[in-house]
């Protein structure tokens, strides 16, 4: 604990115009004020005990200093209590109930406006700077942020590295003492910018060292015309400082006023689950800018993907002969290597596959002219969105997904050439409708060319969201890969499905994640939106393909089908390779019915890194489904079922780890058995290390 001496002289240090609000219920108290030398401070107080310690609160730009000077000029309140009706996702209902309080400064000698809204809801709390349109300059260039979240205790956290380009990351498990070591750890990225000492990423998990501890998961919310938000830590103060990740020249953002920052966010509770179930974030972005919505469907896909991952000699490029060949630019001239996957042949295999199977789409990655290229970067322009490979034959492809009724989807790695997609977007739209591709799976690998930007600088920012916009034009649906982290723009973008943004399932094939990982990400990144993590893998060992890959995943086979619920996404990937469910067809049953979008979501038991057991109602059908995973501890998960309709009978298919199973060990040992329950039953599920089960509850139909 800090020293009361301390604590006691920040308390002294707020003036007598200290403005407080609690949330609806009272469990959160937040208090703000201003110091002495004029600079916003806030606290905020959980069940009566202080949970964030007097923090300051302010902007720095060139021209103005929105961070000191200030006085409270008025404050207003309100209570505000409505429900909306998402798109897709875990709830078909979300409940927005919370007490605001803005927060009028002035301040003068130069003169300056400034509001800081605050919501305080039972769940946690935003804010938000919004800067009127002043008498002075309306133009800034903004430095940084003195925005801090101070606590009051050594507390536990889970989080990866402050990085301005990626957040590929394994987690660490550690505290504000231990952080520079743990982020030792890390290597370097090698295209990756990576921040010195102890600056993290958000969204991170805090879990307080008290009695009763607290769980805080600290992020943003509704990201737009503005950076990335890393947090600096001060091991001694048990601090953090917002860090708005800047472009090149130093620079955090360039901004026109009036203008709002998106809100730094709180999810605060001694419950763990509550941290999965809130919606807090999603609240506080702006509601759907698309009207008709109803062409946005949420799906399962298969891919031609996982073969190019497997260690086996197949590529994204058509050709071996590009670069041996550098005045080649006719790529008909070019000869074919003969292990590229995205033929037509192979396509039509993987249609039928999802055909057979009800898998709704097939990404097909390789498609297009310029993966030749990919680490050259002597092109400005790489990659050509409406060009397809000599192999590759659009036409009939179209017509045959069609006759089997898949849905194809295009890919769009971009090779971090940002700034040439945008040139090509219009254009590569209107090839996907032409050729009948509703959805778009989009790549950001490599730094950020022409102007170096930062993958998580304001420039970034605003393409990757002008790009989902710009899809909702042409109707089309997004999942976007090696982007800015999502803070919740999904409700006001529901065709942007999901983004990978995290470590994902590739991973499993470069070293592969450890079991905790599965378990730390739904209390972390998922919080911003849904992941494409690409679920559904059933042979773990690379070996198995290629002698010379030892990587093995960190997950038995049930724990795949798990994460089909621990990880809900509305675009799902089926991600092995058909001819690996061939080999466990009665497991692959599971894969096929789960549903993609939910009408209620309950969250059973819950630990970060240690496990998750998720109850969650199909949108379409009376039917439940359940998911429980665990981390590096063989586990028994207990579930009452209490949540099912009382009276009814129903089936369960339970798909468990066997008795035998280990990640590592024996990870393809599952058991399958059915039983009669009803809202009375309890299930008992055997969790092997690093392992899961997932069940199905289906109404028996007299
Ligand atoms: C990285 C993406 O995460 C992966 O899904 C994709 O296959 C490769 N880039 C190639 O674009
Ligand atoms: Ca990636």
């Amino acid at each position: 604990m800090k020293t009361t001496a301390t604590i006691m002289m920040l308390a002294a240090a707020l003036g007598a115009s200290a403005a407080s609000i609690t949330s609806p219920s009272g469990k959160l108290q937040l208090t703000v004020d201003v110091d002495a030398v004029g600079t916003p401070v806030y606290s905020l107080d959980f069940n009566g005990k202080p949970l964030v310690e007097p923090s300051t609160l302010g902007l720095v730009a060139e021209e103005t200093d929105f961070s000191r000077g200030f006085s409270i000029v008025g404050v207003d309140t309100v209570t505000v209590d409505r429900s909306w009706e998402p798109v897709w996702g875990e709830y078909s209902t979300i409940r927005d109930y919370f007490r605001e309080l803005a927060v009028h400064l002035k301040a003068d000698k130069p003169e300056r406006e400034m509001t800081i809204r605050f919501r305080v809801f039972d769940d946690g709390l935003g804010f938000r700077y919004e800067l009127p349109a002043q008498n002075g300059s309306n133009y800034l260039t903004l430095r940084d942020e003195v925005t801090k979240f101070d606590f009051a205790g050594n507390h536990k956290m889970w989080v990866i590295p402050g990085d301005y380009d990626t957040d590929e990351y394994v987690w660490s498990e550690t505290t504000f003492t231990e952080l520079p070591a743990a982020l030792e750890n890390y290597g370097r990225h090698s295209e990756a910018q990576r921040t010195g000492g102890t600056t993290v990423q958000t969204p991170m998990l805090l879990k307080t060292d008290d009695t009763t501890p607290v769980y805080v998961n600290i992020h943003e919310a509704a990201l737009v015309g503005y950076p990335v938000m890393l947090l600096d830590t001060d091991t001694a103060d048990y601090s953090f400082k917002a860090h708005p990740v800047p472009d090149r020249l130093g620079v955090a953002a360039y901004l026109h006023l009036p203008f709002d920052t998106p809100w730094r966010t709180l999810i605060v509770s001694d419950d763990a689950r509550d941290i999965l179930s809130s919606q807090l974030i999603l609240n506080l972005n702006e509601p759907t800018k698309i009207e008709d919505t109803s062409w946005i469907k949420p799906m399962k896909f298969a891919g031609v993907w996982w073969e190019m991952f497997t260690g086996k000699i197949k590529t994204w490029a058509y050709s071996d002969d590009v670069l041996a060949k550098p005045g080649i630019t006719d790529y008909s001239k070019l000869e074919s290597n003969g292990h590229h996957p995205a033929n037509t042949a192979n396509v039509m295999r993987y249609i039928d596959f999802a055909a057979d199977n009800g898998i709704d789409g097939v990404l097909v990655e390789g498609w297009n002219e310029g993966w030749e290229d990919w680490a050259s970067y002597r092109k400005n322009r790489q990659f050509l969105f409406d060009k397809a490979y000599p192999d590759f034959d659009v036409d009939s492809l179209h017509r045959y997904a069609e006759s089997r009724g898949v849905k194809l989807i295009m890919h769009h790695e971009t090779s971090a050439n940002a700034a040439d997609y945008a040139l090509q977007l219009d254009r590569a739209f209107r090839f996907m409708k032409d050729n009948g591709y509703d959805a778009v799976k989009t790549g950001y690998v490599g730094a950020i060319i022409p102007r170096s930007e930062h993958h998580g600088s304001q420039w970034m920012v605003d393409h990757v969201n002008s790009v989902a916009e710009r899809a909702a034009d042409y109707q089309i649906m997004v999942d976007s890969h090696e982007a800015p982290r999502p803070t919740g723009l999904i409700r006001t973008y529901p065709n942007w499905l999901a983004q990978e943004s995290a470590r994902g399932g590739e991973f499993e094939s470069f070293g592969g994640n450890p079991p905790s990982h599965t378990a730390i990400l739904p209390f972390t990144r998922l919080k911003g939106g849904p992941m494409d993590y690409t679920p559904g893998l059933f042979e773990t060992r690379m070996s198995y393909y290629n002698e010379g890959n030892d990587s093995q995943a960190g997950t038995t086979l049930a724990r795949q089908l798990a994460l089909y619920l621990t990880m809900p996404s509305p675009m799902q990937m089926v991600c092995d390779l058909p001819e690996n469910y061939a080999r466990f067809p009665d497991a692959f049953e599971f894969i096929k019915v789960v549903p993609v979008e939910w009408s209620d979501s309950r969250y059973i038991e819950a630990e970060p890194a240690r496990y998750i057991t998720v109850a969650r109602k199909d949108k379409n059908s009376d039917d439940w489904y359940l998911g429980a995973i665990t981390g590096e501890e063989p586990r028994k998960a207990e579930v009452k079922l209490d949540f099912l309709t009382p009276g009814q009978k129903y089936e369960a298919t339970v798909y468990e780890d066997a008795p035998d199973a280990h990640w590592k060990t024996n990870p393809q040992a599952y058991k399958i058995y059915s039983v009669p329950v009803t809202s009375k039953s309890k299930l008992k599920l055997n969790l092997a290390a690093g392992g899961g089960a997932a069940v199905r509850i289906a109404p028996v139909v007299k």
